[in-house]
C-alpha cells in the first residue's frame, strides 16, 4: 500500500497547540474562521479589505484580522478559501513563498473552464507552484453553511482529502475531526481534480433542488469504517468507531485522528 494513503497519526495536542490561518473572509472564509473558534483555537483571518476598519466585525475574540502576510507567516495549517484566481495571482506576486515545509488546505473549487490556461488544475497546480508547502485538497467539497453543524441525518458529513504529505494529511484530518467530519484520505495530490468535481456536483445539486447550502457528502460502506476514530481524545463526540488501523490495499483509507 502506498504510504501517501498511511499516514501518521498526530499526536494527541500537536494540532491544537498551532495557529490556524484563513486566507479570505467572504461566507467560506468567515463560516470556518468562526467554527474554529467555537473550537476554541486562534484563527488569523485575512481578505483583501483593510485589517484596521474591519467589515464585519471579527465573529470570536479568537478571531484576529491582520494583513494577509502576517497569516502566511505564522500560520500552520493556512486555509485557502479565495477565489482560485486570487490565491494564483498571491502565489505569481510571492506571497506564498514561505512556506517552510508547513501544511496548506486547498479549499478552493477553481472554475470548470480553468484558470489562465490550467484546465480543472486546482490542488495539483498549487502543489506543483508552491513546493515548500505540503499542499492538502480538504473542504472544498463542505458549503460554508455545513461548518457550524455538519450533521445530515444524524450523521456527520465526510470530508474526502487529498495530498502526497502523509503528516500534513494526518493533521488535517484531526483537524477535521474537531470540527465534526469525517475526514478520509483518498490518496495522492492528483486526486484533486476528482474532489473538486465533486464539489461541482454538489453545487449543482445544491442549486438545482434549492437547498440553501444544506447538503454534503456522506460516504456509505458495507462494512463499518475502519481506521476512524474521531471519538473520544479527538474533541468530537459525533463518531465513535473502531481504531484499528486501515489494512485495505487500493480502497480509500480512513484516516486515524
Ligand atoms: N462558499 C462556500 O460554500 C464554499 C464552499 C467550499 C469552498 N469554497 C471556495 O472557497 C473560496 C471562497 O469562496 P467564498 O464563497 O467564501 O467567496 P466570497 O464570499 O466571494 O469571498 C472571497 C474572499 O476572498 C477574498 N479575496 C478575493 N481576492 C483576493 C485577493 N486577491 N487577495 C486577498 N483576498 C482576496 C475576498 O476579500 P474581500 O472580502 O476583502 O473582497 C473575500 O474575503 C472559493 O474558492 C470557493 O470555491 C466556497
Amino acid at each position: 500500500m502506498p504510504t501517501s494513503i498511511r499516514p501518521e497519526p498526530v499526536p494527541p495536542g500537536a494540532v491544537t497547540s498551532r495557529t490556524i490561518g484563513v486566507l479570505g473572509r467572504g461566507r467560506m472564509g468567515s463560516a470556518l474562521a468562526r467554527a474554529l473558534a467555537l473550537d476554541g483555537r486562534r484563527v488569523l483571518i485575512a481578505g483583501r479589505r483593510d485589517p484596521a476598519r474591519p467589515d464585519p466585525p471579527p465573529p470570536s475574540a479568537r478571531v484576529h484580522l491582520v494583513p494577509a502576510a502576517t497569516v502566511v507567516a505564522e500560520a500552520d495549517p493556512l486555509v485557502l478559501v479565495l477565489p482560485f484566481a486570487a490565491v494564483l495571482e498571491l502565489a505569481r506576486a510571492g506571497l506564498l513563498q514561505a512556506g517552510q515545509g508547513r501544511t496548506m488546505v486547498d479549499a478552493t473549487n477553481p472554475p470548470a473552464a480553468g484558470v489562465s490556461g490550467h484546465p480543472r488544475a486546482g490542488g495539483r497546480l498549487l502543489a506543483e507552484l508552491l513546493p515548500q508547502w505540503h499542499v492538502v485538497k480538504a473542504l472544498n467539497t463542505v458549503p460554508a453553511g455545513m461548518l457550524g453543524r455538519p450533521v445530515l441525518d444524524g450523521r456527520p458529513v465526510t470530508v474526502p482529502l487529498a495530498g502526497d504529505h502523509p503528516p500534513a494529511k494526518a493533521q488535517v484530518a484531526a483537524l477535521l475531526c474537531e470540527l465534526g467530519f469525517v475526514p478520509v484520505d483518498v490518496g495522492g495530490i492528483d486526486r484533486a481534480p476528482a474532489l473538486e468535481s465533486l464539489a461541482d456536483l454538489l453545487m449543482a445539486i445544491d442549486s438545482r433542488h434549492s437547498l440553501g447550502g444544506r447538503l454534503g457528502f456522506q460516504l456509505g460502506l458495507a462494512e463499518p469504517m475502519p481506521a476512524q476514530n474521531c471519538g473520544p481524545g479527538s474533541g468530537t463526540a459525533l463518531l465513535r468507531r473502531p481504531a484499528e488501523a486501515f489494512d485495505g490495499s487500493s480502497a480509500p483509507g480512513a484516516l486515524r485522528c
